[in-house]
């Protein structure tokens, strides 16, 4: 398995592209499945959660081809000729089961995989499967599978989630752009990958009103059409790699970035007397002086902080002056990396889900375990400020993605490389 080396102590300077969403890209390719005409993503990450969803999509029947250096995809569901999604791939990739809506909504029957857990949490679909019961779907879990049936097709209903579900609200969405008359998705997630995937399915022929807000209201059609769609900027890939002159000192623009993107994360930057400009390109960001003051950050459902950048701004909040809280609202496991930072000489205390930081003077460099996506950049992030040598092996975790991060970040003059096994 390959690891990461850094040599940190260096501040950073330069700009970094931000690539489309890997999140807005793995509810975006299973909308191909709606459709019996091609249906084009433009703006496509190179990242392995985007070759398992295509093998996925491959196996149910969907041709793809991996266009401009995988930049886009085109893909067609002409006929779906297989309509098990199985689990040995959707194993590998929770947002698999986001084949399940369109599957049903297109041919009225699915079998789905259960996904299982993961590092950070149980990660349950109840609320996907309440969902579509809603809609008309006859369901049953048997040998670790979704049966599921929609005779005579989906109907519109009013969904209301008891919590936000990001998942969950695609799912559903997704069903209802084919379902016979109107659905109401009450207590919808408001992430930017839900507009993004409203404005695709609306250029595929979908009727949706609200996408973004809490309420969404979809007129059920026949039939949608092919479209080709931009996939939208990767929001986290974003915030990451704002934190990166923060908690390094230097200036790094971030091109294709947009504020909107990352409101929360910015509010707590600037609190921090870290600059956030808008530039042409994007946006700039840089330490004013040298101190990051502590901040409490408190995870939730968009516009609120993500908790897709919490172990991030940790990593941040090592080196802040005084004490920092963070409470994790979102899932029940993801505080992982704090014994791989306290490696480093940071001083964290765990209770529940909050985690107390208090900040130290600096971090030392040493050998570190990513666990999940995301404690995997924030280790980066805490080996590119340390002094020494940081190892993080199974970076695996980190491919599935960050594009390319070793390169982007020694663009910006950080002694970084991948070393091979
Ligand atoms: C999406 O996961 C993202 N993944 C996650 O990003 C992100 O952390 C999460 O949303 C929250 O923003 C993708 O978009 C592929 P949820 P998702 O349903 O949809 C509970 C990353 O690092 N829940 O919004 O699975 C759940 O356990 C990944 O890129 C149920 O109880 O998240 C969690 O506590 C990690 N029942 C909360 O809701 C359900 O049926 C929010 O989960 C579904 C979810």
């Amino acid at each position: 398995m390959d690891r990461i080396g850094i040599t940190g102590g260096r501040p950073l300077n330069g700009s970094i592209e931000i690539s489309g969403a890997k999140n807005a890209c793995l509810t975006l390719m299973p909308a191909a499945l709606l459709t019996d005409e091609p249906l084009t993503l433009t703006n496509v990450p190179r990242l392995a959660d985007m070759k398992t969803m295509r093998a996925l999509l491959e196996s149910l029947g969907v041709e793809a081809a991996a266009l401009q250096q995988g930049r886009v995809l085109a893909m067609g569901a002409e006929d779906i000729t297989n309509h098990v999604a199985h689990y040995d791939i959707v194993r590998k990739m929770r947002a698999s089961i986001l084949v399940l809506g369109p599957m049903l909504a297109r041919e009225g029957r699915a079998q789905v995989s259960l996904p299982g857990g993961c590092a950070i949490g149980a990660r349950p679909v109840d609320l996907h499967l309440t969902g579509l019961e809603k809609m008309g779907a006859e369901l049953e879990l048997r040998d670790g599978y979704v049966h599921a049936t929609a005779p005579g097709g989906l109907k519109g209903a009013v969904v209301e989630f008891p919590i936000v579900s990001v998942g969950a609200t695609e799912n559903v969405l997704m069903a209802a752009t084919l379902a016979k008359g109107t659905t109401v998705i009450r207590n919808a997630a408001r992430e930017p990958e839900i507009a993004d995937l409203a404005k695709c399915l609306t250029a595929m022929g979908a009727k949706i009103d609200g996408a973004g807000t809490h309420e969404i209201t979809v007129e059920g059609t026949d039939r949608l059409g092919g479209a080709t769609h931009r996939v939208v900027a990767d929001r986290i890939e974003l915030g990451t790699y704002m934190i990166a002159p923060a908690i390094t000192g230097g200036e790094i623009e971030l091109v294709g970035g947009e504020r909107g993107l990352v409101t929360a994360l910015i509010e707590k930057l600037e609190g921090a007397d870290i600059a956030v400009e808008d530039t042409e390109r994007g946006l700039k960001v840089r330490r004013r002086n040298g101190v990051i003051h502590a901040m409490e950050v408190t995870t939730e459902p968009f516009p609120g902080f993500p908790t897709d950048l919490q172990a991030q701004i940790m990593a941040l909040l090592t080196l802040a002056q005084g004490v920092s809280t963070i409470d994790e609202h979102i899932f029940e496991n993801r505080f992982m990396h704090v014994p791989e930072l306290a490696r480093m000489g940071a001083h964290i205390d765990v209770h529940g889900g909050t985690a107390k930081i208090t900040g130290v003077e600096k971090l030392r460099g040493a050998p570190v375990m990513a666990t999940d996506l995301r404690a995997s950049v924030s280790l980066i992030l805490a080996g590119l400020a340390a002094e020494g040598d940081t190892v993080v092996s199974r970076v695996y975790h980190l491919d599935r993605g960050y594009e390319r991060v070793e390169e982007k970040l020694s663009a910006c003059g950080a002694r970084i490389e991948r070393i091979p096994d």
